[in-house]
This record gives structure tokens, C-alpha cells and sequence, in this order.
């Protein structure tokens, strides 16, 4: 599917989509093509509950007059309250709206808008919204029946400065491409996806620009990573930790440092989960691909700053050489750690990743992305990720750039009262708590393995993959954290 951005020209075959503010106030293309039908659209209208609010739609099929085989009202609300979150999701709405049919050509007639938000603006974003929605993962479906597969081949969105829209298009054509990259990363099966294969497809990014590494098991034992490798002992599949690097920023300046959890399956280990909780457990990964996504995004748009990726990649598995409940590791950090609960996995991944990246990269901050706990899932559902941050400046930009993309988060706490249920009394600490508290007693187990450094940790457990189509995620993995951490460098750590 091709998006370009033309004139504006209502003489089109296929879809044609105009806008209708609240009130059925029609905007000036909507009221053109309203007349060249003879009135049609406002009679259709009027006789249906279409009023003009935010993310309406009202089709009207073959109206006389017109070269359009439909036309699609679209409702914009009130015009001073559009932001571009909003205007990508009104992109996701046409999107769903045309994809229900057998269509190949789609145009999207814009007007000027009153408001803080420009026609070119608002353009963009509602084509990258629009492209967000049309995500599909079918590589593995081998019997689609031609009325399964999409159609649309061109989406023209019609506005006079197109100019202008298709010159700002350039940056976000390439985000959502660093977003169906972690879709796909997310979406991959775990007999297809193992730290192996997964450290094997990173490699290939180096052809985008990003400066790639790959840490072995030899390589961690050398670095006494106790922590991680003790999770990845029973797998078939060797452990690996990955770094991307993006160095568009000044030499030798300190980077932004993202850190994610990568366990490409986690059954629980010995404390084996029940089979319904485990049948999701392939987007265990999901916060190293939200990870290896940002990276990507940064790259696509050469990004003026310094920044880089460490994804801990292991699989999670019960045998015989898997660790046992009781067991005592050593992380790099040097602290001890009793794993009383092997599902309490991803913690102990990013306990020497963590400690890992700070201490190498000494970064001016660092923020990891996890699906760490269900407890996430019960306090905040599936509507904001968890944040959690030894840093009020830093969990502001945050909340700040999830606010502008939609990827929005909820500050938790952490503290002292939480740390002490860590207490073990044979090791410097236990993996869990008392079960009170789930997602805050694991992040002041992070905390332990962060230094000093500005942190922020994002349990994305709730919020990396959806269960029903939503705005610009279609059902499925989500991608999350890319168009979030891509925003927040834009705003915070570039030049
Ligand atoms: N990967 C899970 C967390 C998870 C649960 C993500 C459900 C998405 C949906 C994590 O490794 C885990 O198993 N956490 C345990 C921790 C507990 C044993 C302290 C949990 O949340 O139950
Ligand atoms: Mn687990
Ligand atoms: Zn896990």
C-alpha cells in the first residue's frame, strides 16, 4: 500500500473521505462534494445519528453526481480540540473503516482547520495513523482466501500545502516501519524466535546504521553475569545480550541508554506457570523489541543524538539443567540473589543487563522496557504502562511524550518500605516479595542494579500486545515503546 499527499481534488474514483466538524458542520470539501451530489451527504446525514463527533463515520454508497463509488463521512469533533494523537487515530478509523471493503483507492480530502494544529500536520499524522492500522502479520497463513487479504493499494490524502505534509511524512514513514519491526519481533512464535535466531535477525541491522554486538555465554560467564545466566540454563537455546548502538550525536558524548527484557518464552521455569498463563508467554520479549524498534526509528531518521540498545535474551525453560527454586546466584553487580521463584525471571535478566550498561556506558539516562509483572495488569489494565523512576525530571519528559503519542503511562512508587520484603536470610536479597505490592517490589529489585544513574523503569506487561483492535494497533502485538522513546529523545536528549 502506497500513501502520497496531492491537491486537492474531489474528482476521484474509490473511496473518498471528507471531513464534517461537530454540529454537522461541513468542512469546505465536505460541502463541495455535498453539492456536486445534489445534497446527498447532508441528507444522508441528517436522516442517521452522524453528527459530526470525533471518530464518527457515515458511508454513503454510489451517490449520483459523483465519480466516487463511496464516499466516507469523518467526523472531527470539535476543530480547536484536535491534537496529532488524535488526528492518527481518526487515520486508524478510515483505515478500519475501508478495510471491511474491496477497495483499491482511497482519498482523504483535508481542509483548514481552526486551532493550534496545521492542515499539513494534522495530514501526516492522520496518514500515520492510518499506516499504524494497516498492520498484518500473515506469513504463517497459507490458506487466506482472496476475501481475507487487504486491498487498498493507494491512499492519496488531498490537501492544498501537501507540500509541506509529504516533506514531514519522510521521518514518520520510517517510525512506523521501526514499529511493524517490533510488531513482528513481538508476534514470532518461540520455536522461531530464541535468543539465537533472535541475536542472528539483529545482526542485520547493522545494514540501517546501527552499530551491532553480540555477548555469547562465554562472553557473560567472563563478566560474571550469574543473574541472567542462571535463567537461561535450561533452554536449548544459548543466552545472548545484544547492544545496538546509534552514534548520530556528538562524538563521545554520553549516550541515552535503553535496556529491555528479552525472554523469547517464559513457561515459569520449575515454578512451571499453569498452561492458560503460559500460552501468551512468546511476547515475553516484548520490551527488547520495543528496544531494537527505538533504535531502528532513531536510524531511520538520523536522529541527532547518542544513543544504545541492550536487549538480555534468554529462554526461560524447566529440565535438568534448569535452576531450582532455592538457588543462589552471583549477579555482576557482585550481590548475591536467592531465585525462590523461577517466574520471577525477567528481574533477574535485567539485574546484570542493567548493571552491565551503566557501568560500561555511564549514560545520562536509562530507562528499560519489561512485560516484568501481572500485578501491572490488575492495577493500571491494559490503558497505561507502569512507570517507575528514581528521577522526577526524567518520569515527567516520560509522561510528557505519552501524552503526545498515545503510548501513556502511570507513575507507581518505589521506596524503602517496598525494598525491605526483598530481605533474604541467605543471600543479599530474594527475587520476590510477600505477593503484596507485585510491580513495585520488582522495581526496587531493579533499582538495586542502577547505580545512580537517572532511571526509569516501564512495566509494559499490560500494554505490549491487545486483545481487540484499538486506535492504531490492530489486534495483536503493539509494538509499544517505539513511537513513546522516540518522542521522548526528540524532546528531551536531541540537539
Ligand atoms: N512474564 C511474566 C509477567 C507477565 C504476566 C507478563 C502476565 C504478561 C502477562 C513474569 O516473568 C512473571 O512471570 N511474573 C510473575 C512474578 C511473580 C512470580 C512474583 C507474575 O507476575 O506472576
Ligand atoms: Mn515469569
Ligand atoms: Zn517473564
Amino acid at each position: 500500500m502506497k500513501i502520497s499527499f496531492g491537491d486537492l481534488d474531489l474528482a476521484k474514483k474509490g473511496t473518498l473521505v471528507v471531513t464534517v466538524a461537530e454540529d454537522r458542520a461541513f468542512l469546505a470539501s465536505a460541502a463541495q462534494v455535498d453539492s456536486q451530489a445534489g445534497g446527498a451527504l447532508s441528507r444522508a446525514a441528517s436522516a442517521s445519528r452522524f453528527t459530526g463527533k470525533f471518530g464518527q463515520t457515515l458511508e454513503i454508497l454510489a451517490p449520483a453526481g459523483l465519480d466516487a463509488g463511496r464516499v466516507i463521512l469523518l467526523g472531527l469533533g470539535k476543530l480547536a480540540d484536535l491534537t496529532e494523537a488524535k488526528a492518527e487515530s481518526l487515520g486508524a478509523t478510515v483505515y478500519a473503516a475501508v478495510a471491511a471493503q474491496p477497495e483499491t483507492h482511497l482519498s482523504v480530502a483535508l481542509d483548514p482547520l481552526t486551532g493550534d494544529l496545521t492542515a499539513a500536520t494534522f495530514a501526516v499524522r492522520l496518514a500515520h495513523g492510518l499506516h499504524l492500522r494497516t498492520y498484518r502479520f500473515d506469513k504463517y497463513l497459507t490458506k487466506q482466501k482472496a476475501e481475507d487479504k487487504p486491498t487498498l493499494e493507494k491512499v492519496a490524502v488531498l490537501l492544498a500545502d501537501h507540500a509541506a505534509a509529504k516533506k514531514a511524512y519522510g521521518d514518520l514513514s520510517a517510525l512506523a516501519e521501526a514499529v511493524f519491526y517490533a510488531r513482528d519481533l513481538v508476534t514470532e512464535p518461540g520455536n522461531i524466535l530464541n535468543p539465537e535466531t533472535y541475536a542472528d535477525r539483529l545482526k542485520d541491522l547493522s545494514k540501517q546504521g546501527l552499530e551491532v554486538e553480540v555477548l555469547t555465554v562465554k562472553d557473560m560467564k567472563k563478566l560474571g553475569m550469574g543473574s541472567l545466566l542462571g535463567v537461561g540454563q535450561g533452554s536449548n537455546s544459548e543466552s545472548r545480550v545484544v547492544i545496538l548502538r546509534w552514534n548520530g550525536g556528538k562524538d563521545g558524548a554520553a549516550p541515552v541508554a535503553f535496556v529491555g527484557k528479552g525472554v523469547t518464552f517464559d513457561s515459569g521455569g520449575l515454578s512451571l506457570k499453569p498452561a492458560k498463563s503460559m500460552e501468551d508467554m512468546k511476547w515475553d520479549m516484548g520490551g527488547s523489541a520495543a528496544v531494537v524498534g527505538t533504535l531502528l526509528a532513531l536510524a531511520g531518521r538520523k536522529a541527532k543524538v547518542n544513543a544504545v540498545g541492550v536487549v538480555g535474551l534468554v529462554e526461560n525453560m524447566p529440565s535438568a539443567t534448569a535452576q531450582r527454586p532455592g538457588d543462589v546466584v552471583t549477579s555482576m553487580s557482585g550481590q548475591t540473589i536467592e531465585v525462590l521463584n523461577t517466574d520471577a525471571e525477567g528481574r533477574l535478566v535485567l539485574a546484570d543487563v542493567l548493571w552491565y550498561t551503566q557501568d560500561r556506558f555511564k549514560p545520562v539516562a536509562m530507562i528499560n522496557l519489561a512485560t516484568l509483572t501481572g500485578a501491572i495488569i490488575i492495577a493500571l489494565g491494559h490503558e497505561h504502562a507502569g512507570l517507575f523512576s528514581n528521577n522526577d525530571a526524567l518520569s515527567d519528559a516520560i509522561l510528557a511524550a505519552g501524552k503526545d503519542t498515545g503510548e501513556t503511562l502511570w507513575r507507581m512508587p518505589l521506596g524503602e518500605a517496598y525494598d525491605a520484603l526483598l530481605k533474604s536470610p541467605i543471600a543479599d536479597m530474594k527475587n520476590i516479595g510477600d505477593g503484596s505490592a507485585g510491580s513495585a517490589v520488582a522495581a526496587v529489585f531493579l533499582q538495586r542494579f542502577v547505580n545512580d544513574v537517572p532511571w526509569a523503569h516501564l512495566d509494559i506487561a499490560g500494554v505490549a500486545w491487545s486483545g481487540k483492535d484499538k486506535g492504531v494497533v490492530p489486534k495483536g502485538a503493539t509494538g509499544w515503546g517505539v513511537r513513546l522513546l522516540d518522542q521522548l529523545v526528540k524532546s528531551k536528549y536531541e540537539a
